[in-house]
């Protein structure tokens, strides 16, 4: 069994710039899917859980020892939410594909934020896979 871990802590100020800022609705887009969008949109301190969620996507990439590209697009690795809101990732076919995750691995996300910062951290089990030393 191979266990991976990441983490990433953002400033919510930084995701308001970005998105207020000039071709925000681009990355909103390249990096946010519609329904991560519309939640996000829909809660008072909304930049709050934009952060986080770009935390998370992160903290996968860095989980799976990824150096994230300028300008990457992130929106299929997205965060949903089970009805008790607990977050979960999930990730397009593509997104499967580029991250060349294996299909019976296992992703567990956490997530929090409070005004200034958003933290996320993933941990992905692999079962049936060595663990290099
Ligand atoms: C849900 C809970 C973790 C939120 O904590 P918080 O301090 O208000 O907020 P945080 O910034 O730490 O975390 C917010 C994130 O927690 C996550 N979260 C929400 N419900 C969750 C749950 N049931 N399990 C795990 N994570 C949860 C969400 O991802 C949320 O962010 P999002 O809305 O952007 O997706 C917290 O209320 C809790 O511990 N609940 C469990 C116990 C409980 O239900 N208590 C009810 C009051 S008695």
């Amino acid at each position: 069994m191979k266990i991976l871990q990441g983490i990433d802590l953002v400033k919510v100020a930084r995701m308001e710039q970005r998105i207020n800022g000039r071709s925000g609705q681009v990355f909103l887009d390249r990096v946010f899917s519609v329904a991560e969008q519309a939640y996000c949109d829909s809660k008072r301190m909304k930049f709050e859980h934009y952060a986080a969620r770009f935390a998370a996507k992160e903290a996968v990439l860095k989980a799976l020892k990824i150096r994230p590209k300028k300008n990457q697009r992130l929106s299929g690795i997205e965060v949903g939410r089970e009805a008790t809101g607990k977050p979960f990732i999930k990730l397009s076919a593509a997104s499967r594909k580029q991250l060349r995750m294996p299909a019976q691995a296992q992703m567990e996300l956490s997530v929090a934020h409070e005004h200034e910062y958003a933290i996320a951290t993933v941990v992905i089990v692999i079962p049936g896979i060595r663990d290099k030393k």
